[in-house]
């Protein structure tokens, strides 16, 4: 039986995902190519220096350790220009009445995001009143598909962790949460997110039922 809802933030409580894609492509224009759309999903869940060895790949590219970490610095920065301009219009259709609805029940709520950013992006969009726990990219240290993430959440709430469910739209997100012992919602298509417990396009409609197994 579930009694506590883990929710990734990135692609599923808000699309930041285009904001990641506009301040990388900044990146990669610098430096004399372009981060074609497609790559993005690829960036997905995956931590920052990930993503900046992904970018690089793409491009061909090769840096020091202490260069990689003056360019993700510099598209964090351009990240934030904006974060700091969102407002809760961009939750995602459903989330909070999804939300609404665990807390009546009594089910527990945390995040599990891998965003450095996540406490800031809850502020802005004013949802931080909803999490009992909120375990970012600060507080976990191993990327997904590490569970470590997932874990702490689990720990953090009081809970077994196949007491819990796990909402993810990434692929490295689900491997994380089945790592981890946990069910898991695929929030996107099928056709990345196949190894969830069930796929969703969305919350719009969700209801007790989506976390009955
Ligand atoms: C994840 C995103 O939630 O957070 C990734 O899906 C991102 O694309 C990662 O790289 C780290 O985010 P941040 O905000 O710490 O750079
Ligand atoms: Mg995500």
């Amino acid at each position: 039986i579930i009694k506590a809802c883990i929710f990734d933030l990135d692609g599923v409580i808000v699309d930041t995902a285009k904001y990641h894609y506009l301040a990388w492509n900044r990146l990669a224009n610098e430096l004399g190519f372009e981060f074609s759309i497609e790559h993005n999903e690829r960036l997905k869940g995956v931590s920052r220096m990930t993503s900046l060895d992904i970018l690089l790949e793409v491009g061909g590219l090769t840096y020091s350790n202490a260069e990689k970490v003056v360019m993700a610095a510099r598209k964090n920065e351009w990240y934030l220009e904006y974060i700091y301009k969102m407002t809760p219009d961009e939750i995602l259709p459903g989330v909070i009445s999804f939300l609404t609805m665990l807390r009546e029940k009594g089910i527990k709520i945390s995040l599990g995001s891998a965003s450095k950013n996540a406490m800031l992006i809850l502020e802005r969009v004013q949802l931080q009143s909803f999490f009992d726990a909120v375990i970012d990219g600060n507080k976990a240290l191993k990327a997904k598909p590490d569970p470590q993430v997932f874990l702490l959440a689990a720990q953090e709430l009081n809970e077994n962790p196949t007491n819990c469910v796990v909402f993810e739209d990434a692929a490295a997100g689900i491997e994380a949460a089945l790592a981890a012992g946990m069910k898991c919602i695929g929030i996107g298509s099928p056709e990345i997110l196949g190894r969830a417990d069930k796929v969703v396009p969305g919350f719009e409609n969700a209801n007790i039922e989506l976390i009955k197994f």
